[in-house]
């Protein structure tokens, strides 16, 4: 921790209350207390695309903190976000780039695993965060392509047709998640689905694959999508790059392989960057691997979520 100091004091365990993090003390806080125009600056200082929307709606679904300077300042945070009792994803993890490599970051992991103890976790981490997460135990899994762009509609016409999920889609919709993901994100998908377009493909009378889209960041994400076979993914993801036509439109995905990442290419969404998926704790299925009878996610619903 070169440059910071720690102050005992009434912290979580063994952590301590304060840091002192070059000259000034550096407080935590729960981040449901703090503005949204606030969180939204401390984004846009390491240049993610978060609007307050996206803040509101990470705050909506998970639990966090952040470290707080001498006049409020809000200069860092970490968050998780529970499916159950057993399982939790991390993110919107960020130190505002004055204060990095001063420990900030080390100290809000640590509570985040405090206060959400008994789970194993997966994470999508950045270059920069690998440092932070080695030594805490989180265990390489996958890389993820975030793919992003102005999409273009494709002239490719789709072996099968999809059609636009409604309400009664939902009970659907997170059955086929959640075989995909390895564990229930119900709350999660119910709030995804209150705010997204989305497509599905039946098969026999049951749902075979869905994609949903909704605004993020730039303009929109597609996320999730799950499906059995690359024709499915692509099926349920032409309607959404067709409708956003020569808008910017973003995918994050695992697969690397097979006609999928093709068509997300010539869908105008060009790889911009990567991130690795960590674990740490068993891991749950391998995001991209298939299994007999297991769908797999083609596209998260946005890192921080999985
Ligand atoms: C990654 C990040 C959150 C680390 O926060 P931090 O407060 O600097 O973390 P710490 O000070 O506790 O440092 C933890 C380790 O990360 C290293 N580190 C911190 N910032 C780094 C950077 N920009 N590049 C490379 N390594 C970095 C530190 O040197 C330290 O490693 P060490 O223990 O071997 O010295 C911060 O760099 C950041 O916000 N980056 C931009 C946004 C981002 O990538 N977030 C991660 C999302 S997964």
């Amino acid at each position: 921790m070169s440059g910071s100091g720690i102050e005992d004091g009434a912290g979580d365990g063994a952590l301590p209350a304060s840091l002192t993090v070059d000259a000034f003390d550096v407080r935590m806080a729960d981040i449901a207390d703090i503005g949204l125009e606030r969180l939204q600056a401390l984004s846009i200082s390491v240049g993610w695309p978060h609007r307050a929307e996206d803040w509101q709606f990470a705050r909506e679904v998970g639990h966090g903190f952040v470290a707080l300077d001498e006049i409020d300042r809000v200069l860092a945070s970490a968050m998780w976000f529970p499916y159950g009792d057993d399982f939790a994803t991390i993110g919107m993890v960020m130190t505002s780039p004055r204060l990095q490599s001063l420990g900030v970051g080390e100290w809000l992991m640590k509570r985040v695993l405090s206060a959400s103890a008994g789970r194993t976790y997966r994470l999508s981490a950045t270059r920069a965060a690998l440092a932070l997460y080695r030594p805490l135990g989180f265990v390489g899994q996958r890389t993820v392509f975030q793919c992003q762009g102005e999409a273009r509609r494709s002239d490719r016409s789709a072996s099968a047709q999809p059609r636009r999920l409604v309400e009664a889609d939902l009970a659907a919709v997170t059955a086929l998640d959640e075989r995909a993901f390895g564990t229930s994100r119900a709350g999660l998908i119910a709030r995804l689905f209150g705010q997204s377009v989305g497509y599905g493909l039946e098969r026999d009378g049951a749902l075979a694959a869905f994609a949903l889209c909704r605004p993020f960041g730039r303009g929109h994400v597609v996320g999730p999508v799950v499906a059995g076979t690359d024709e499915d993914a692509i099926a349920v993801v032409q309607p959404h790059v067709d409708e956003h036509d020569g808008r910017f439109l973003r995918l994050d995905t695992h697969l690397d392989e097979g006609l999928f990442p093709v068509f997300v290419a010539r869908s105008g969404l060009r790889i911009h960057d990567t991130v690795l998926t960590m674990s740490l704790g068993a891991p749950l299925t391998d995001p991209s691997t298939r299994a007999p009878d297991r769908p797999v996610t083609y596209a998260l619903a946005t890192q921080a979520l999985g």
